[in-house]
């Protein structure tokens, strides 16, 4: 059985799922995307990741074309077509693109209707040697653009970035612009520094991370010291932690930056309680 995927209102197999290659996304990478983790069948921070999705549509001015009781039927119909192969934690992502026209920069005639695709794929768990070990990372120049807060689908500096940390044995890029850092290729990033756990601040250069604000919203919870600063490569540098958040990883314990040692070199106490509060979280969600 294969995969179920939905595009522009039709539930079906992902293999047949067509567009034009007239579509915006296709020539331009015009569009918008989300990647939503489910676990035990249910849709982590559904209303955060739907409103991130309005604010950004507005950003590029693509239309919306659900309202929010649709996006959450069709997300959830998406999981449960799929609960048989993938089981029930999926990865769900999903786009809009300002639809198919004529090849032009400017925007199309009004009456173009978005495309939209949704595909699930079963959500990976992560390996053993994250919490043992960790992971290394490199530092990079940001080669982006200036709107870094909109989760546009035109990567191509994300995935050039990326593809660099992966060739250097790494499995994230740090990117630095301007003397400080603003986030990973596909990741927010915190510091552990003198005992206060800071992540950069939203605004135009980072992506405005939905594991990030649960994060400091954990902290808050617990506790835990944190702020939102700026932080340069060279407080980065010495470090007593360095974490990277995603959806789809959750929190990543960097203990190599740039081939050297972060701290002790290994996954460090604020991490293991931090992951600890998280793992929690989730499981509440599960039982609801
Ligand atoms: N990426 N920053 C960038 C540039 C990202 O691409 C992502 C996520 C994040 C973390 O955001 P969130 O916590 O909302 O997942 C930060 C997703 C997972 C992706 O591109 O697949």
């Amino acid at each position: 059985m294969s995969s179920i995927s939905y595009l522009n209102g039709t539930f079906m197999p992902a293999s047949e799922a067509r567009i034009s290659p007239l579509d915006r996304g296709f020539i331009f990478g015009d569009g918008i995307y989300e990647a939503i983790p489910a676990y035990s069948g249910k849709l982590f921070r559904l209303d955060e990741h739907l409103q991130r999705l309005a604010d950004n549509l507005a950003a590029v001015r693509i239309k919306q074309p659900l309202t929010t009781d649709e996006w959450k039927q069709v997300l959830n119909e998406m999981i449960s077509r799929n609960q048989a192969t993938h089981g029930s934690e999926q990865s769900i992502y999903l786009q809009v693109t300002r639809g198919v026209a004529e090849r032009d920069h400017g925007f199309p005639d009004s009456n173009v209707e978005p495309t939209l695709f949704i595909m699930s794929a079963p959500l990976k768990s992560l390996p053993e040697s994250i919490a043992t070990e960790g992971v290394a990372a490199i530092t990079h120049e940001d080669i982006r653009w200036k709107n870094c807060h909109i989760k546009s689908t035109s990567l191509l500096g994300n995935i050039l970035l990326r593809q660099q940390a992966y060739d250097d044995g790494a499995v994230e890029a740090i990117l630095i612009r301007d003397g400080e850092i603003t986030e990973g290729a596909a990741s927010n990033l915190f510091a552990l520094i003198d005992g206060i756990l800071i992540t950069p601040p939203k605004g135009p250069l980072l992506l405005p991370g939905i594991t990030r604000d649960l994060i400091l919203e954990l902290a808050q919870q617990h506790k835990i010291a944190s702020c939102e600063a700026f932080i340069t490569p060279t407080q980065l540098k010495g470090a007593e932690e360095i974490w990277l958040t995603s959806s789809t990883k959750e929190i990543l314990p960097v203990t190599t930056l740039d081939g050297i040692a972060v701290g002790n070199g290994k996954p460090g106490k604020a991490w293991k309680q931090m992951s600890q509060h998280y793992q929690h979280y989730k499981q509440q969600l599960r039982d609801a």
